[in-house]
């Protein structure tokens, strides 16, 4: 699957507005994911407002991007349907990656930002959003247009061990 090997984290985007059907479709891409019993534990925050972007950037020093992105969606665990509460950071990061591989496929850049299981993190998007104590914050993906991707070939033949360590 190309998108597989050609996805990289974009941090620079262009002006242009990200089309309402593509946002669609990478929210339907995330919540395709599979999820332990299939208890599908995520929601999400679609951030469009400038306001809020620049806000949400300040997340950690390593979020600044956020600011400059078209769209960014804040992953999020609702605790009150996980049949498997230690499962959920599995969950959520199955929805994320697929949100980043549709990403590629739509001609679009973004990049995980961890969230969970930095408490700080976590507490940040719970006071922005002012979130339940039943939904916890996993991470945050900004999209938007950019021209910058650079493949890299990561296989590394050492890291396989076939029948035996
Ligand atoms: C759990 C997780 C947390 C991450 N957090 C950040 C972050 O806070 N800021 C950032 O710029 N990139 C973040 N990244 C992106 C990684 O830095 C990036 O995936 C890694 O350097 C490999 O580069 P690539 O995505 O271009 O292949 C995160 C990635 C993961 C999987």
């Amino acid at each position: 699957m190309n998108e597989i090997f050609i996805r990289r984290s974009i941090r620079k985007y262009d002006n242009q507005p990200v089309e309402k059907e593509k946002i669609d479709q990478l929210i339907r891409a995330a919540m395709q994911a599979p999820s332990a019993g299939n208890q599908q534990p995520w929601e999400m925050i679609i951030v469009q407002n400038k306001e809020m972007l620049k806000k949400l950037s300040l997340m950690s020093p390593y979020s600044k991007m956020i600011e400059k992105a078209s769209v960014a969606f804040v992953f999020l665990g609702n605790e009150n349907v996980m049949k498997y509460p230690e499962n959920w950071e599995q969950d959520l990061s199955a929805a994320t990656q697929n949100l980043l591989l549709q990403a590629v496929e739509l001609d679009l850049g973004a990049v995980w930002l961890g969230v969970a299981p930095l408490e700080n993190r976590m507490q940040y998007i719970k006071d922005l959003f002012q979130l339940p104590d039943h939904v916890k914050a996993f991470s945050v993906v900004p999209v938007g247009y950019s021209d910058q991707n650079k493949f890299t070939d990561r296989y590394d033949p050492t890291k396989v061990h076939y029948e035996v360590y």
